[in-house]
């Protein structure tokens, strides 16, 4: 395990900014960003439950554990999902490769 994730993120607005996010804190992804200021509402607190942290990753996805079952369903009921749809708060610290790229996606209304 890399002992940071250079993390480029791209926000809504198609700001792009740098993050080095050490893999050896138990949190996930969004719990970083939301941490980091980035508007992920995480209504439901990271369960897979919300949607509200669906992000495009761009670069990278080759490298992170699989979608699980509850983070599929959950991508099922939004509105628009690409093949690199991730939930951030499936994504946890220490799965995180050494480089990855990712896109907030758009908030539905
Ligand atoms: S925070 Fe709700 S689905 Fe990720």
């Amino acid at each position: 395990m890399p002992e940071f994730c250079h993390v480029t993120v791209i926000d809504r607005e198609g700001v792009q900014t740098e993050l080095d996010v050490p893999t050896d804190v138990s949190m996930n992804l969004m719990e970083v960003l939301k941490g980091e200021g980035y508007p992920i509402l995480a209504t439901c607190g990271g369960m897979a439950l919300c949607g509200t942290c669906h992000a495009l990753v761009l670069e990278g996805l080759d490298e992170l554990p699989p979608r699980t079952e509850e983070e599929l369903d959950m991508l099922d009921t939004l509105p628009e999902t690409f093949d690199n749809s991730r939930l951030c708060c499936q994504i946890k610290a220490p799965a995180l490769p050494e480089k990855i790229t990712v896109q907030l996606a758009a908030i539905e209304d």
